[in-house]
């Protein structure tokens, strides 16, 4: 493919033409609906309706939150530092590309509301989420879901939208002994039909620190993201790794039942006996795709231990070599690792200059082990890498400690490292224990680092491995995998010609090298690239044809639609509008 026609597939570049009437309603358009056909919706909604503004409005004379309660300086602050910000504005999201750089929080640049919804549904009840399904469908505007904005990919927002805001969905409750909603029935050996122990259930609303805060009054716990923050929504119909996930399985993995408002409007609860399709593709087939979910029940654990360890290595000689050789001798140790009850979550950092060499910076968790066992697994590989590679390469290891509880560890190990407020493209690859061991490993990855750092988190293991392939949407790939490596490229704002040498970068160099490294396995579908080459295979695999099915005939008119989401093919956007290929 040339290069010209990469570019032009990307929904950057809208060379395509579309006629009205193949497109979603476009405000200013006799197909938008009324200003009376909004207030009869608001009215519906009990005055729920929000117009949007741009949160960035508040460095922008003429916006009705200019200089309104938080200063410019203020935004301009937490815009770059707190998710939270993100998370409680109704239309806020974390990657600005997302919302085309429409309204930085900056007096130097242009504010309009192009790149945000037109109004949200601040939906506190399922009746208002119902009323805004039912808006959308009927009006055919455009509609998304935004609970968190945390999403890498851009999925909880886009231009001449109605968004529903799940945020003020809430609610938690404790179950001693889960019982299915309906009743049990015979699904053979399936573990779901049979499972009543423990279990949680978290309107879509509350986020993980809600969450698991409620789950560890009960000495329970569950699988949570790196940040309190993160909402559930995106996260469970994801896949959802965590901390416990290489020995329990994905968060997807462990629902137990959800209730989901559908296209149609209808609200059904699904579990494994009832609704068994529907439960099968919102467990991995994605967000907004076949419905707003509106709760889940999860099975929780009792709680335990976490021992933790950092570990590192780097070249003071600033032998790049032999680092790479170092590092590949350590990937191919992962999937024992795994197996011996340690994962990690491992950082990559280049060289920068004369200053630093390139640094593995792994941080290692081992649950329900102590730390004299953990320290006697991992001192004879830090003392093997010395061996090996010195003087070129130097490990160490600093012990952590030990946790009471997984509880506590993530209470004091919050993630405030990842990225927020800028303009950037992640892309990811699940890589098996072949991947790992292969010698081409320390060239490969070295490639797909570029010039930023490579995340490798070994997440995946028995715990995941023990499902079938065809268990729940999410793709096979875990069913093989122990890490979920991830690399990404900032795209600067204002600069469409960069943006897209950013954007196939990292799509047709750096990510390529890891679909070379890995590639049977596919990449996880929250963490991921929204233009991933041929996304349906990464993202699901052999699990595709049957998640389409299931979006087609519950979604057929394409209520739901999202770029690189299931069943997206049949459009593509085209600047702000949304129109059929
Ligand atoms: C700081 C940070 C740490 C993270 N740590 C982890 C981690 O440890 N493990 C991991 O697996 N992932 C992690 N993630 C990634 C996370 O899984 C995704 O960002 C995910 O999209 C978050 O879901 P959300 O609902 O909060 O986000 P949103 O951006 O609100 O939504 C994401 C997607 O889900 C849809 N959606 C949201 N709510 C609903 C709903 N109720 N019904 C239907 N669709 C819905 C949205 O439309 C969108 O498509 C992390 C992200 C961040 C920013
Ligand atoms: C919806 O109604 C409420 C209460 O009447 C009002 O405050 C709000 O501005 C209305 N929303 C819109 C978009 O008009
Ligand atoms: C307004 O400011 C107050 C105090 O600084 C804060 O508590 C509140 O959350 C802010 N509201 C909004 C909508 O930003
Ligand atoms: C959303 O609704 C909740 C509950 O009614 C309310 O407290 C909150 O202020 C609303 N948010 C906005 C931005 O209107
Ligand atoms: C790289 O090193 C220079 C000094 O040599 C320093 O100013 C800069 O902040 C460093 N960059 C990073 C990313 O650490
Ligand atoms: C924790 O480890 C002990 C042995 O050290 C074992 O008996 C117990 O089953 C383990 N608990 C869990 C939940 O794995
Ligand atoms: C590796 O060697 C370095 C330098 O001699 C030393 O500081 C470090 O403690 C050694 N690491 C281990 C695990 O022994
Ligand atoms: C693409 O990545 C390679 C490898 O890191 C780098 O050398 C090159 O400059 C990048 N291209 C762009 C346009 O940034
Ligand atoms: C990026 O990929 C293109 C197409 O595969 C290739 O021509 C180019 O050399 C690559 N650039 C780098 C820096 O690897
Ligand atoms: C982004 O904004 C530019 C104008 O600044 C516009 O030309 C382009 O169509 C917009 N792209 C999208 C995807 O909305």
């Amino acid at each position: 493919m040339l290069f010209f026609e990469i570019l032009s597939s990307l929904s950057l570049w809208p060379f395509a033409k579309a006629t009205a009437q193949t497109c979603k309603a476009v405000p200013g358009t006799a197909l938008w609906p009324s200003a009376a056909a909004w207030t009869s919706l608001n009215r519906t909604l009990s005055g729920a309706l929000i117009k949007s503004i741009p949160p960035g409005g508040v460095c922008h004379p003429g916006w009705p939150n200019y200089n309104r309660n938080s200063s410019c300086a203020e935004v301009q602050k937490l815009w770059l530092t707190s998710w939270a910000f993100h998370s409680d504005d109704p239309v806020g999201n974390g990657y600005n590309n997302w919302n085309n750089d429409s309204c930085l929080p900056s007096p130097l640049v242009p504010c309009t509301d192009l790149g945000y919804p037109v109004y949200v549904v601040n939906a506190t009840k399922s009746e208002h989420v119902q009323a805004g399904v039912n808006f959308a469908r009927d009006h055919n505007v455009r509609l998304i879901v935004k609970t968190s904005g945390h999403d890498f990919r851009g999925r909880s927002v886009a231009p001449y939208s109605l968004s529903i805001w799940t945020h003020n969905l809430l609610g938690l409750s404790y179950h001693a002994k889960f019982e299915p909603s309906g009743g049990r029935c015979d699904c053979g050996d399936n573990w779901l039909s049979a499972y009543n122990g423990p279990a949680i259930k978290m309107a879509a609303g509350e986020n993980h620190g809600a969450a698991f805060d409620f789950a560890n009054k009960h000495g329970l716990m569950i699988h949570v993201a790196g940040a309190r923050t993160v909402g559930l929504g995106g996260y469970i119909t994801g896949g959802g790794h965590s901390l416990i996930s290489f020995q329990k399985g994905l968060a997807a993995d462990s629902i137990l039942e959800l209730t989901v408002v559908l296209p149609s409007g209808d609200i059904v609860t699904a579990n494994a006996c009832k609704n068994p399709d529907l439960f099968w593709a919102l467990r991995g087939g994605g967000g907004s795709t076949v419905g707003v979910v509106l709760d889940f029940t999860t099975r929780a654990w009792q709680s335990e231990s976490v021992a933790d360890y950092a570990f590192g290595f780097g070249s003071p000689t600033f032998n790049d070599d032999r680092f790479w050789e170092a590092m590949g001798y350590m990937a191919g140790l992962f999937p024992s690792l795994i197996e011996a009850g340690i994962m990690t979550y491992s950082n990559i950092y280049p060289a920068n200059g004369t200053t630093s060499p390139t640094l593995l910076n792994a941080n290692m968790q081992a649950p329900n082990m102590s730390a004299a066992r953990m320290g006697a697994i991992l001192e004879p590989i830090a003392k093997y890498i010395n061996a090996t590679f010195a003087p070129d390469v130097i490990a160490e290891i600093f012990p952590g400690g030990e946790k009471a509880s997984y509880y506590e560890w993530w209470q004091a190990n919050q993630d405030t490292t990842t990225p927020v407020g800028v303009d950037a493209v992640i892309s990811s690859r699940l890589l098996d224990a072949k991947a790992l061991k292969s010698p081409q490993f320390k060239t490969l990855a070295r490639k797909a680092m570029g010039g930023g750092g490579i995340q490798i988190n070994v997440v995946g293991g028995p715990g995941t491995h023990a499902f079938p392939s065809d268990w729940n949407a999410v793709t096979p790939a875990w069913r093989t995998s122990y890490a979920h490596t991830l690399t990404g490229v900032y795209v600067p704002p204002y600069d469409p010609a960069e943006d897209a040498a950013q954007i196939f970068n990292i799509t047709y160099n750096l990510s390529a090298a890891l679909r070379e490294l890995a590639p049977d396995t596919g990449s996880y579908l929250n963490e991921a690239n929204s233009y991933e080459p041929d996304f349906q295979d990464a993202f699901w695999g052999s699990n595709y044809p049957r998640l389409l099915e299931i979006k087609r005939k519950v979604d057929p008119g394409d209520v739901f639609w999202c770029l690189g989401c299931a069943g997206s093919e049949r459009w593509q956007a085209i600047g702000e509008k949304l129109c059929r290929v």
